[in-house]
């Protein structure tokens, strides 16, 4: 299975700082929006990475991933010139799909608790799993309709008048058919490769699977100011009471077996001194 995220988009809700750089790079708590993504990909044992993102924010992550070894995992970079659509993944990362599954992620989706939902549908994969998440603001994301038997029976994009409160989530686990799907779909009204409209296909041919995520899990949004402090202030409240820390990738790589010990030693040398290194090496000799 490949993971995939799509880490580019104008993130203009975040003006000024969007004139900069990229939302995913924002700090939510104490690390980069896109660590928590990227370590959801981790834990769920994916370890063949494809971020997709513009021209200006690239050499950036790129930064602060390389090839993505000093983690234990392959990071590829692809372009996406314009903001095409989220479907628009799959074909940008044909190649480096090649034969297997895709589980794409977005940068900015934030999922936190148990995630062995992702770990189960990734097992599966066949066909595809979406999830679906009770939220308060259906209007503004894609809303999945259940029928009394628990089937999802539509997908509607932004719906103005939504048939439930079960939104889809930004992580979509797929078989390789995803590749074909994505490039038989037509832009939609606004321009976009729409993610619903490949969901609709599986829908369509009864290989969509929906799984309701419960209550336990938080799946946070990151699109504006007072959601990325809620996050921000959400992780924070945690980390704190815990001393651990959240969606920490070179931790996740050592505890995941991902890199060896003296590796995980090397890795933290080369951090400056700083808390989060800090946390690294408590981290070191606790194991
Ligand atoms: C996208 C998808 C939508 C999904 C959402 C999750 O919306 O189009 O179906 O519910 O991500 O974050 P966008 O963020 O592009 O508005």
């Amino acid at each position: 299975m490949k993971g995939i995220i799509l880490a580019g988009g104008a993130g203009s809700r975040l003006y000024p700082v969007s004139k900069v750089y990229s939302k995913q790079l924002t700090l939510i708590y104490d690390k980069p929006l896109i660590y928590y993504p990227l370590s959801i990909l981790m834990l769920s044992n994916i370890r063949e990475i494809l971020i997709i993102s513009n021209e200006e924010t690239i050499p950036l992550y790129q930064k602060l991933f390389d090839d993505g070894s000093d983690f234990g995992v392959r990071i590829e970079y692809a372009l996406q010139t314009a903001p095409n659509g989220i479907a628009e993944s799959f074909i940008l990362g044909e190649k480096f799909i090649g034969n297997d599954g895709a589980t794409l992620i977005l940068g900015d989706n934030i999922f936190y608790g148990n995630i062995d939902f992702i770990y189960r549908a990734i097992q599966k994969n066949e066909g595809a799993t979406i999830f679906g998440y009770r939220v308060n603001d259906p209007e503004r994301y894609g809303i999945v309709e259940f029928d009394e038997n628990g089937k999802a029976v539509s997908i509607e994009e932004k719906p103005k008048n939504p048939r439930s409160n079960f939104a889809v989530p930004g992580l979509y686990v797929y078989d390789n058919e995803v590749v074909s799907i994505a490039k038989n779909i037509k832009p939609s009204a606004r321009g976009e490769l729409e993610i619903t409209d490949v969901n609709n296909v599986y829908l369509k041919k009864g290989m969509l699977n929906v799984e309701k995520i419960g209550r336990g899990v938080a799946w946070l949004d990151t699109g504006t100011p007072e959601s990325l402090l809620q996050a921000s202030n959400f992780f924070g409240v945690i980390e704190d009471r815990q001393g651990l820390k959240v969606a920490c990738i070179e931790e996740i790589a050592f505890h995941k077996g991902f890199i060896s010990k003296d590796d995980f030693k090397k890795l933290i040398s080369k951090i400056p001194n700083s808390l989060y290194k800090t946390y690294l090496e408590k981290v070191l000799k606790e194991n």
